[in-house]
């Protein structure tokens, strides 16, 4: 894994990557930390879920998944759906696709993904399967969520989803290839799939991440102990190659970056940067730390929180102009298929 610049994109794709130009005057007006204001609330879950280090997860294949399903992930999930719509100019998905018929929504977490498709298109019918059953009560009826761990055999019928959408998995699957097999066997014949994740490392323009921040070496522990739990922390980079080699046609692999704090100049990349900074307002490093450093590392829980503690301190400095690359990857399926 690189660490601190960027990879080319991989295919074709609309990569704006360009350096990100820092917002002077935002420095200049006062030195230190942003401010955010906002309050997302999501329903609680009365479900007797795996309670480790005060974080609650998913029971359903007990441990495979590292991240929590507890309140403040939840929130998590919705603030960085907002954060997706911002960097996808507000669209749901770039795949081509006028008019789904049968979606399926691999690992859906809260479902809101699935439930915004299910109000758009509402001749379509929704699939989304989670390990967790985090989705609302009250969702559209074209909205269907099942408990499956998305890594076994699947059991829907060959080529049936005209679309499958697989967001921010990036840390959940193990078996990439695998996991592609089975997206090209259940897609029709000419239908689309999109694959949609934000890879690990991080980066900056102009030196501001560096070995000696906080923030370099939870990303490094972040990275050791992913391959630990048999995950591979570099997976975006090769997702438009493992597509190609399942089968699918018309792969179009887009780059963007997406600042973690509002010290871009340009309007966008700023506002992205606030949704970001929000994001990380709901333990989001605690969330991708605790149970990966503990179990693996044997690290004290109370180390893992001060570690993540400096971190986010880093982030929130508005001297650290860190940013993430976010991979989307659309392919087809070819109409006559083997
Ligand atoms: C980071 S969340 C992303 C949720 C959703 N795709 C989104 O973009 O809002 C990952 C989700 O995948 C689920 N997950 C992880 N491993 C899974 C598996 N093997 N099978 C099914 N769901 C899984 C987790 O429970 C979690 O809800």
């Amino acid at each position: 894994m690189v660490l601190g610049s960027s990879p080319p994109p991989e295919g074709g794709g609309s990569a704006r990557l360009d350096p990100i130009v820092v917002d002077q005057e935002m420095d200049a007006a006062g030195a230190g930390d942003y401010h955010l204001q906002g309050t997302f609330s999501v329903t609680s879950s009365v479900f007797a879920y795996r309670v480790e280090n005060g974080r609650t997860y998913h029971r359903y294949r007990d441990g495979s998944y590292y991240l929590p399903n507890d309140e403040p992930e939840r929130e998590r999930l919705d603030i960085i759906h907002h954060l997706y719509l911002l960097l996808l100019d507000g669209k749901l998905f770039l795949a081509p696709i006028t008019y789904p018929k049968r979606v399926l929504d691999l690992g859906c977490g809260t479902g809101i993904w699935g439930i915004a498709m299910a109000d758009r298109y509402e001749h379509a019918e929704i699939t989304g399967v989670d390990l967790s059953p985090i989705q609302p009560p009250e969702v559209p009826p074209n909205f269907f969520a099942q408990v499956d761990d998305v890594e076994s055999d699947w059991t829907f019928r060959d080529n049936y989803f005209d679309f499958i959408f697989s967001r921010h998995l990036a840390q959940s699957i193990r078996d990439w290839q695998r996991y592609l097999m089975q997206m090209f066997r259940h897609c029709t014949p000419g239908g689309y799939i999109e694959l949609s994740e934000h890879a690990l490392d991080l980066h900056s323009d102009d030196g501001s991440y560096h070995d000696g921040l906080a923030l370099w070496r939870y990303m490094m522990l972040l990275c050791e102990a992913e391959r630990k739990a048999g995950l591979d922390p570099g997976i975006c980079q090769q997702l438009g190659g493992l597509v190609r080699r399942a089968g699918f046609v018309d792969v179009r692999v887009t780059v963007r970056k997406l600042p973690w704090a509002p010290w871009p100049k340009e309007p966008k990349l700023k506002e992205l940067g606030q949704w970001s900074l929000l994001s990380l307002s709901t333990r989001a490093l605690d969330a991708y730390a605790m149970a990966l450093f503990t179990r693996h590392f044997g690290m004290p829980a109370e180390e893992v929180k001060e570690l993540c503690d400096a971190a986010e301190r880093e982030v929130w400095n508005k001297k650290v102009h860190v940013y993430q690359l976010h991979y989307v990857v659309t392919a087809r399926k070819p109409v006559a298929s083997p």
